[in-house]
This record gives structure tokens, C-alpha cells and sequence, in this order.
């Protein structure tokens, strides 16, 4: 069986979780790092020269990089040249609707599953139920770790700098971890889903917003006094007008489903125009999870490719 010529641009957390359980139909002709001798890869050729490893001609980029312009130009090199793209990228997959559109138009796939929820299924879930024929009409979702985190410490009383430092430390805080704090993430997020379920293209730059820094002491107190917990939820709803979307920070009680969110953990409501609603929820960072995700990406993709 012929196998699939891919490239790895990256190989961190989830690159090198990826790795572990490439599927066979992937031939991985190199990886793409910052050093020549990165830690635990072996057994694949690594190149630190984009030209050099775009030279090989790949028909895939797997790409799993920390993110910002040098993801963003990569990911643009590999639409251009023509190549599948399955990518762990939020910020990229939400931001360049552009891309995405011409790798469909060129007949290829620009897959982004791992991007929202990490392990949890949000955009599988979603595709499922427009083949189900559901129509989604509401969206409400944690969709951001480290928000969580972050919460939760400020109601027993840490500060922000070392809720944030310990979120870092976890591993689930982006390295500029405003865009955790202030919804941006999220909003990436929602632009993802927002695609998914209805085709729309939003800009998550222009998504209203809360910020976590912008809490008063007050306002946790009161929460934590009346047994609520805050969350930074990520809203979308479709209308005869088109879609809106903003990221809130709401007090809500323990029983409702989105305050079930502690630490990496998403939980999202999918509420479809009749009938109940669907929730999806899981470890939404992570290595293994956000791997498994991407490399659903991939058997679907080979799946694909056969039939
Ligand atoms: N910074 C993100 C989070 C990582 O905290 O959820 C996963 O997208």
C-alpha cells in the first residue's frame, strides 16, 4: 500500500506524542526543529531549514508548532505548495479562514480537530451532528484550560502572576498567556466551531471579550460566598442575522454542566434548534489527548484518501 509522504514541522509536546503513534499509512520523511538534535526523536531525518525539508516534496504537512508568524508563514508554504495540512495550530486555523479555503479549493484537506478541545471531540462532535442532520443553534463552552486554572486559584486567594506561573508550569498556559487570560484563545476557539457548524467565517479579533485581569476581588468573593464558581464561557449563537459570539466570565452554580470544567478540562453545550442538547467534555490540553486528536486527523484523512 502506498504510503502517504508527510513532513513534521515541530516536535514538542504534541508533535512528539504524534510521533509515538504515527499511523502506518504515514511515510514521515523528516521533522522540522529549531535544533539539530532535538530530545527524544529518532529514527526520522531532522532538518532545521525550511527550504531544505519543503525540498522533499511532501503531499502532507503535519504541523505542530508553539504558534505566531513563523507557524503562520509555514502553514501558508504548505498551502501553496499544494499540500494537506493537519494542524494543531488555533490561532492559524482561526485567523487565516483564507488558507483553509484554498486548500479545499485546491481539492486537499486543511484539518484543525486537535485546535478546539484538545482530547475532547468539539469539532468531530459538531461535524457529526450536521451529518446527523441536527441543526445547532447555540453554543456555550469552557474551551480554555488554563481560565480554569487561573479561577480557581483567585478564589482561594493566590495572585494572578503566580496562578498564571503555576498554569505555565502545568503546561496548559500559551506562552503569552494573555490570550488565555482576556478570552483570545477561546475566541479562536468559537471562530473553529463557528466554521464547523454553520460554514461562517468570524474574526475572533473582533469577538467582545472579558478578561480574567479585569475581575474584581469582589466579584470572586461574592461568587465563592454564594457557592457559584466563575468560568470564562465562550458563546455562539445563530440568528436570522448571522452568528454572534462573545467570551463572558459568568458566576454559575456547581450543578450546571460548564462549571464541571476544573484545570485542563472543556465542557461544551451543544444546543441543536429542537431536541436536547449534546455535551462534549474532556482534557482539553495536553499531550496525549491533543495528539490523539490530531492524529484522528490523520486516519481520516487516509480514510479518506482510499475510498
Ligand atoms: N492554552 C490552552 C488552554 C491550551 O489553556 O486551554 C489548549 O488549547
Amino acid at each position: 500500500v502506498r504510503r502517504m509522504r508527510a513532513i513534521m514541522l515541530g516536535c514538542g509536546v504534541v508533535g512528539g506524542g504524534v510521533i509515538e503513534r504515527l499511523p502506518e499509512g504515514i511515510e514521515l520523511l523528516g521533522i522540522l526543529t529549531r535544533t539539530p538534535r532535538p530530545e527524544g526523536v529518532s529514527g526520522f531525518p531532522v532538518f532545521t531549514d525550511a527550504d531544505a525539508i519543503f525540498a522533499l516534496r511532501p503531499e502532507l504537512v503535519i504541523e505542530a508548532l508553539p504558534g505566531g508568524a513563523e507557524a503562520e508563514a509555514l502553514v501558508e508554504r504548505a498551502v501553496n505548495a499544494g499540500c494537506h495540512v493537519v494542524t494543531a495550530n488555533k490561532d492559524v486555523a482561526a485567523r487565516r479562514p483564507d488558507l483553509v479555503a484554498r486548500t479545499y479549493a485546491a481539492g486537499r484537506t486543511f484539518a484543525c480537530s486537535s485546535a478546539v478541545g484538545g482530547g475532547a471531540p468539539v469539532l468531530e462532535t459538531v461535524a457529526r451532528l450536521r451529518e446527523n442532520g441536527v441543526k445547532v443553534g447555540r453554543v456555550r463552552g469552557v474551551l480554555n484550560g488554563t481560565s480554569n486554572f487561573v479561577l480557581d486559584r483567585l478564589a482561594s486567594g493566590r495572585s494572578l502572576s503566580a496562578s498564571v506561573k503555576e498554569a505555565q508550569n502545568a503546561g496548559f498556559a500559551e506562552a503569552d498567556p494573555s490570550a488565555d487570560l482576556d478570552g483570545l484563545d477561546a475566541a479562536n476557539k468559537l471562530a473553529l466551531i463557528a466554521r464547523e457548524a454553520w460554514g461562517a467565517v468570524l474574526d475572533p479579533a473582533a469577538m467582545p471579550t472579558a478578561s480574567i485581569r479585569d475581575l474584581p476581588a469582589h466579584v470572586l468573593e461574592a461568587a465563592r460566598l454564594d457557592g457559584r464558581r466563575i468560568r470564562q464561557i465562550g458563546c455562539l449563537s445563530r440568528t436570522a442575522s448571522g452568528v454572534s459570539a462573545q467570551v463572558r466570565l459568568e458566576a454559575l452554580p456547581l450543578n450546571d454542566p460548564l462549571s464541571r470544567a476544573r484545570a485542563e478540562g472543556n465542557v461544551v453545550v451543544l444546543l441543536p434548534e429542537r431536541g436536547a442538547e449534546v455535551i462534549v467534555a474532556g482534557k482539553g490540553a495536553g499531550r496525549l489527548p491533543t495528539a490523539g486528536s490530531l492524529i484522528g486527523d490523520l486516519n481520516r484523512l487516509l480514510k479518506a484518501q482510499r475510498s
